[in-house]
Formats: C-alpha cells, structure tokens, sequence
C-alpha cells in the first residue's frame, strides 16, 4: 500500500519558528511497523501540543506529526495478532513522539503496540478518553488495588477540568467514591459538578503553605496530576494508608516533601507512566474502561472536531489554558 496518500498534519522548523500544515503524504513515507492502521479518531493530549509547538523534549526531529493516540482499523497487518479490518487502538509508546502520530490519516507502528478494541468501546469512545482516561484509569486501579474502598472517604482529584482529572472523577463516581475535585478555574463548578464532584475546592483552599511536615488528615486518596506545590499539599494531606498517584507536571516537575507522611501515616507515593505500561495491564485497564468504569459523563466531557483543519485553533487554546475536558478529532 505505499503508493496510497493521505492526510496528515506536518509540524516544520522553519527560522526557528514552528509552524503546522495539512499535507497530503504517502503510507511509504511511515516508519516501519507490522500493523498498518486508517485511523478513524485521535485526541488532543498536553503532550500533543508539547509536541506541536516543537518541544524537544518531546519530540526530538521535525518536520513531524504528533498524536500520541489513535483509534481505527487495521488496513494491512504483517503480524498474526491482527487482521485486515480488525478495529484497535494506539496509546503511548512512541506514537507521536518521534514516530509519525494519530494527526493524520495513517500510522504504522509495531504489533506490540498496539490493543484490540474490547467488547463495549466504539474508537469514538476509546478516543473520548485515549490517553488522558487511560492514564485517570491506572491511578484509579492504584486505589483499588492499594484496598482503599469507597467508604474510606473523600478523593481528591486535581487539575479536575483537564483531561486526566475529568476522566478519573468520572471513573471514581462510576466505582462509588465521593469525589472532591480541586480546580484553578473556580467559575467551573456547575460543570465539574455536572461531571461527577461532590465538592469543587479553588487551589488555596487545598494548598497547604504552612511549612509544617504534615497538615490534617482530608483525603482517603489523592489522583494528583499537576504537580509543584499541589502534590507537596496532597502529601500532607493524605489519610493514613492513603494512596497518592501523581501523573503530571504542568505546574512543576519539582515537589517536596518530608519523609514523616511515609512513616508516620503509611502514604504512598505511585508515579503513573501510561506510554510504557506492559502490555497486560494495558489491556485489562481498556477493558474494565470498556465496561464497569466507563464513565457515565463522556459525551459532557469531550468536544468532537471535525477533520485535521480544527486540530491547529484546540491546540492554541489548550496551550493557552482555555480548554476545559476534552477533544476527539475524527477523521472519516
Ligand atoms: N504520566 C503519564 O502517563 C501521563 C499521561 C497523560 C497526561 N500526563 C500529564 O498529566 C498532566 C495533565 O494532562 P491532561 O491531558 O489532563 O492536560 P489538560 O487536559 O490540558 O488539563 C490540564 C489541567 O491542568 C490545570 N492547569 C493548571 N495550570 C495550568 C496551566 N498553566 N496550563 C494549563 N492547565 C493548567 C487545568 O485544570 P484546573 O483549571 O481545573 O486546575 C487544566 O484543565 C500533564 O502534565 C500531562 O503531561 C501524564
């Protein structure tokens, strides 16, 4: 098939500048890859727009197309785990980064990458939630396999308009926990509310400046997915036996803490990395994403985008912090 073209969105360097184009390419330009995939929906994550405003730390070599999710169905396999037609999913790994990504009509990636769509997820739905309610997915399987059952209390969920937050409130509403959410953007609580908050908290009513070790117990567990000085807080505000997961650094890759949380009250500290998840709790996370902690708010969550064309205006205002939850790009 290296002869047939398609659509992608194209990030250049050029005069230092970085500027995106739809273009027309060829499946023979793609990397090498068992599993060629018509991708049919892929979604706007924060490492996208890393990606498309020529972050090297993200994406090393330019000209490029990101997308580190996509959803479709296999158009060619030379692997035995897939068939022609069969509809799977892409989240991770190196789609996006350095390999071409889901902004585009076309990927090609190697058969361990990728996942069967499970019993229950439409690939609309699987992008709905794509990386961001994959990465909401492994810090709730945290809580629950840490044994922390609902009736432990509130959990906290930070950064709740974006992405990862809104998923995991969703999740954990789906699983019966009550759910406080903690927000920059308090002119949001109708929706954060609409999406499965119990409580709507603005960032100083959940920072913890004291200087003090440890504050009040508040929380049974905490998704954390800023960083900087919202995961400092949520250490010390953490319940003895308490779980905290901590995903994101878009307010800072730095925290602190003293050991006292750990020893004292029996915190834990998990770091979530969804891009390198093995295989097997990839694919037991999709499927119970698929069925029991499906959340029930998807639709209020996401924005669908019609075609590459929208994906440029979304990505300047999720850079620029307007966007609140989620958005799908579909491309027929
Ligand atoms: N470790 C992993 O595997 C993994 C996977 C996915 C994402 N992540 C990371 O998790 C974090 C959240 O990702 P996401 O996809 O949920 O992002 P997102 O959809 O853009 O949401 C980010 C949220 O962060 C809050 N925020 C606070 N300060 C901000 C700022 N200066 N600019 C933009 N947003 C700001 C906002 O929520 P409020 O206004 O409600 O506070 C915003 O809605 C990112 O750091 C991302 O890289 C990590």
């Amino acid at each position: 098939m290296d002869h047939v073209t398609f659509q992608a969105m194209v990030v250049y360097e050029e005069e230092g500048r970085f500027v995106r184009r739809i273009e027309t390419r060829q499946v023979g330009d793609l990397p090498k890859g068992e599993v060629l995939i018509r991708v049919g929906y892929s979604s706007v994550n924060w490492k996208d727009c890393l990606s498309a405003m020529g972050n090297r730390g993200v994406s090393r070599h330019y000209p490029h197309t990101p997308g580190i999710d996509a959803a479709g169905m296999v158009a060619e396999s030379f692997s035995e785990g897939f068939g022609k037609g069969e509809r799977v999913l892409v989240t991770g790994y190196d789609l996006g980064m350095n390999t071409s990504g889901g902004f585009a009509e076309y990927i090609r990636v190697p058969s361990d990458w990728v996942v069967k769509l499970p019993e229950g997820l439409t690939r609309k739905e699987a992008m709905m939630l794509g990386t961001a309610g994959f990465t909401a997915g492994l810090s709730v399987k945290r809580l629950v396999d840490f044994g922390i059952p609902p009736e432990r209390g509130p959990v906290l969920v930070t950064g709740a308009t974006g992405g990862v937050g809104g998923l995991a409130i969703g999740i954990l509403k789906k699983l019966g926990y009550s759910v406080t959410a903690v927000s920059g953007r308090t002119h949001r609580p109708d929706y954060l509310k609409e999406i499965g908050a119990d409580e709507v908290l603005s960032l100083s009513d959940m920072l913890d400046e004291s200087g003090k070790p440890m504050g009040k117990p508040r929380w049974a567990s905490v998704v954390e997915t800023l960083g900087g000085p919202l995961l400092t807080s949520a250490i010390k505000q953490t319940e003895p036996g308490g779980v905290v997961t901590c995903c994101g650094n878009i307010l800072s890759g730095d925290f602190s803490s003293s050991i006292y949380p750990f020893i004292l009250r029996g915190v834990s500290l998990c770091g979530i990395n969804s891009a390198t998840c093995p295989m097997a709790v990839r694919q037991s996370v999709w499927k119970s994403l698929a069925t029991s902690w499906k959340p029930e708010t998807l639709d209020t969550q996401v924005s669908i985008l019609s075609g590459l064309d929208a994906l440029d205006e979304q990505i300047e205002r999720m850079v620029s912090g307007e966007r609140v939850g989620r958005s799908v790009v579909h491309l027929p």
